[in-house]
């Protein structure tokens, strides 16, 4: 499974790509306004940060704008992955634009019929928003499994970008359907390193070395 990182904060960015587990770059209006930042500047210092796609999302709502747009956010760097939102508009983009030669991540899916379409319509990524189908009481990973069979069924190659994931239970259940990708919040790679059994062992065994003097270097 591919991790992306779901921010547009470089420090954060830094640190985990350092690790080597960052495969790629989700960024979002909502994201950009959090950084403070101007759009075009930090989405180019995450590009040149990361070897992996970066996803940068348009503002427009008419296709013709969208295309525009996409055709702007993909001169920043050759790693950009246009994000239009699954909307009839945003498949016409996903259409001219993937015709192009672009990277297209379509965003904002919460059905497996929009994810049809999405593939169809050339979409190299799509972005089911896991956490924000739970947040209505609705089964987010139903969506991602949905879409990972309709996708097998036909042999579509565009990629389940398990999105909007929230919790460390959230990446074990997409990685199990076999989502591609997931993309989750910095915080929330973190925690995955986390078990209390780790802590609490570590403890045990810092003590038992401190009490038979034990020293390494
Ligand atoms: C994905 O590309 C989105 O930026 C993101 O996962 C949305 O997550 P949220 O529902 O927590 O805002």
């Amino acid at each position: 499974m591919k991790f992306f990182v779901d921010t547009a904060e470089i420090d954060a960015i830094a640190e985990l790509n350092e690790l080597g587990i960052v495969d790629g770059v989700t960024t979002n209006p909502s994201l950009i306004k959090k950084s403070g930042r101007d759009i075009l500047e930090v989405t180019k210092e995450i590009a040149d940060l990361v070897d992996g796609p970066v996803s940068a999302e348009v503002v427009a709502t008419e296709a013709g704008a969208m295309i525009a747009e996409g055709r702007k956010l993909a001169t920043i760097a050759e790693n950009i992955a246009i994000k239009l939102p699954l909307t009839w508009d945003g498949l016409k983009a996903c259409k001219a634009l993937s015709a192009e030669g672009h990277m297209i991540n379509v965003t904002l899916c919460f059905s497996a019929n929009q994810a049809l379409l999405a593939a169809k319509a050339g979409a190299t990524f799509i972005s089911p928003f896991i956490g924000r189908l739970d947040d209505i009481n609705l089964d987010g990973m139903q969506l991602i499994a949905d879409i990972r069979q309709i996708y097998d069924n036909y042999g579509f190659e565009t990629e389940i970008l398990a999105a909007s994931i929230r919790t460390v239970n959230h990446v074990t259940e997409a990685a199990r359907i076999g989502a591609d990708i997931m993309t989750a919040p910095p915080e929330v790679i973190r925690k995955l390193a986390q078990h209390p059994l780790t802590d609490k062992g570590l403890e045990q065994f810092l003590k038992d070395a401190e009490a038979a003097g034990i020293k390494i270097v």
